[in-house]
């Protein structure tokens, strides 16, 4: 894989996918959401990829949002589409079979601070530094900032946040949930490989069942509960529910095969 943007490398079963605008505090311009897209469909459909940890390049930002200067003169017409296209894609990350970890190395700003939301799991580096600034441009967050920031810390602190447009300090990203581990910006990347390996040493068809699942707790005219009911009894007819299963019985080890 090669792109322009963003750079990606597999090592053992990780997909690492590294924003690559350093010299733009890797700010999500078109040809980012297009390589990313890109990214997400190949990863699907890539057997030797279990995981997905993405961060930014540098030491100073994940992303500081959608690209300003892209976006400046853009028609009523153009800002929707920006922002029904980056939603969509955020979208596929969120729902996305295999897990993704932002590893948060800096600024999470505006649509970076919504590409982390879209992960399943956020670490941040003790620099990282949060929020929604796109009030003091003229503009609402546009790709899902209002609906997935109040989903994850609740009405009253994220409504504060994005009216404010106030950039937070990772310790307070902890304390409100928005995050779920903060560490030295050295030990980022090994934090979150930490993580992603005991996911993976989990059942890939449980795990894919568990975001579902999950996910259908927010989706409107959905019921969880029966979403739950499905993915549950789906699992009794996978190869994974009967090794986990026969391994917990003669006390070994499972060694789950995701079919
Ligand atoms: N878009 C385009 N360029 C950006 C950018 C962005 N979101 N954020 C930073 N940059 C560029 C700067 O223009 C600068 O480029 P030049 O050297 O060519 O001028 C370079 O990155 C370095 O940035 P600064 O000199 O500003 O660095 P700093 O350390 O002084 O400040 C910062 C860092 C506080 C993050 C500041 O860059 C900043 O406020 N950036 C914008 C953050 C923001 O408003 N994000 C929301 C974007 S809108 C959005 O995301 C909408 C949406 O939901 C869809």
């Amino acid at each position: 894989m090669d792109y322009k943007n963003i750079l990606t490398e597999i090592k053992d079963g990780i997909l690492y996918v590294t924003l690559n605008r350093p010299k733009q505090l890797n700010a999500l311009n078109k040809a980012v959401f297009s390589e990313f897209e890109a990214i997400l469909n190949d990863a699907e459909n890539n057997d030797e990829i279990k995981g997905l940890i993405i961060t930014g390049s540098g030491e100073k930002a994940f992303a500081a949002g959608a690209d300003i200067k892209e976006f400046a003169h853009f028609t009523v017409e153009q800002g929707k589409e920006l922002s029904a296209n980056g939603q969509r894609i955020f979208k596929k990350a969120e729902i996305f079979k295999k897990p993704i970890i932002a590893a948060v190395n800096g600024f999470a700003l505006g649509g970076g601070l919504e590409l982390a939301m879209a992960c399943h799991i956020r670490i941040a580096s003790d620099n990282a530094r949060f929020g929604q600034p796109e009030v003091s441009l003229g503009v609402t967050p546009g790709y899902a900032g209002t609906q997935r920031l109040t989903q994850l810390i609740g009405k009253g602190k994220a409504i504060e946040l994005l009216m404010t447009g106030a950039m937070i300090k990772a310790d307070e990203a902890l304390k409100l949930g928005l995050v779920n581990y903060v560490v030295p910006q050295k030990e980022l990347i090994s934090k979150s490989e930490d993580i992603m390996k005991t996911i993976l040493q989990q059942s890939p068809v449980a795990v894919a069942g568990v975001i579902r699942c999950v996910d259908a707790f927010f989706t409107d005219g959905i019921d969880g509960f029966k979403t739950e009911v499905e993915e549950f009894g789906k699992c009794f007819g996978t190869e994974d529910f009967k090794e986990g299963t026969d391994a917990f019985m003669n006390k070994r080890k499972p060694d789950f095969t995701g079919k």
